[in-house]
């Protein structure tokens, strides 16, 4: 199958580097506030899997400090290229940025102090297979962090159809491309069901005013699914337009106030050492099973040498 970054249903148009941008700063301080309730430690190696322009790269940095390491993998060259700049203008040199699919990566296994993903189970989906990547690059008692959103509660105040018509065709987009916006609401659970200890689950809304330009989100995301809205028949041109058109005005005036989408982000712990009598154990039947067969075998070469034969050489 091919995973490329052309299959990413936001890839490539300008108005996704600057919304990735800009969400990323909206989002830091949710960012912070997880970082800091899990106690990332100087020193520690991270990985950001479909990192994008920015993600959480400098938050991440900051905190492990010279002797950490921060890794971002994206699938898009043009996100990384955006990403390099980035982390040249913040002059840090624990970061490292690689071109690699973050469903398979070639990092070794189970290294990680911490593994995160942010806003890629939404658009991209395959939950399992990005789960299991994470797992697996996990140490014992690392840290798997998903941040996705859940649209429940994005809107808009006073509520106008425009608003109502854009997020719909934007939810129905992700859902035709093999993602799901509310994938927030499912991350807790898969954390659970793949054994990780320690699950727990925040979540944070912000409240936006004063013509923040993250009002604008439902226009940039449908701009950038303007062609899957309309291949699919989500919407005709005109309406797309005319709801563009209605959204802009909504988020440039004084009087509209924004929730944005709910950003959860679930946490777990990979299981640690006390695994390890389970693995001794198994290498102990190893040895039984080992011996056992041999075993067989030797009395069976007795047998067929005859009773005196072989053992009264
Ligand atoms: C919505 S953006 C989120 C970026 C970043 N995590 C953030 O929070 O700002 C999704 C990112 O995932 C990347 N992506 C999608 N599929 C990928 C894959 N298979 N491997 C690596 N990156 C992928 C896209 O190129 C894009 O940069």
């Amino acid at each position: 199958m091919d995973h490329s970054s052309a299959k990413y249903l936001l890839a490539g148009s300008p108005s996704e580097f600057e919304r990735l941008r800009l969400q990323a700063r909206v989002w830091e301080p949710e960012a912070e506030a997880m970082l800091d309730q899990i106690g990332i430690q100087a020193g520690w190696s991270c990985i950001d899997l479909g990192c994008g322009a920015m993600g959480i790269l400098d938050p991440l940095s900051r905190r492990v400090g010279t002797s950490g390491r921060v890794i971002g993998v994206d699938n898009d060259h043009r996100q990384l290229a955006a990403a390099r700049a980035f982390v040249q203008e913040l002059g840090r040199n624990n970061i490292e940025l690689v071109e690699q699919d973050a469903y398979q990566t070639d990092f070794p296994r189970g290294v990680f102090d911490f593994v995160h993903v942010r806003f890629v189970f939404a658009p991209v989906g395959r939950d399992e297979e990005l789960l299991r990547e994470m797992i697996a690059l996990t140490r014992p008692g690392g840290i798997v962090a998903i941040q996705e959103p859940d649209a429940t509660c994005w809107n808009c105040f006073p509520q106008h159809q425009a608003w109502d018509r854009l997020k719909q065709a934007i939810l129905a987009a992700f859902e035709q491309g093999g993602g799901d916006f509310n994938a927030g609401q499912r991350t807790y659970g898969m954390l659970r069901k793949a054994g990780l200890e320690d699950v727990h689950i925040r979540a944070a809304v912000i409240a936006l005013q004063n013509q923040h330009p993250y009002m604008r989100l439902p226009i940039q995301f449908a701009t950038s699914l303007r062609q899957r809205i309309l291949g699919a028949a989500l919407l005709t041109e005109e309406e797309l337009d005319a709801s563009l058109a209605a959204c802009e005005q909504l988020a440039s005036h004084p009087e509209t106030s924004v929730l944005t989408f709910l950003h959860t982000s679930s946490l777990g712990t990979q299981v640690a050492l006390h695994y390890a009598p389970i693995a001794l154990k198994h290498d102990v039947w190893m040895v039984v099973l080992t011996c056992a067969v041999a075993g067989t075998l030797l009395a069976g070469l007795w047998r067929s040498e005859g009773q005196e034969g072989w053992f009264a050489r």
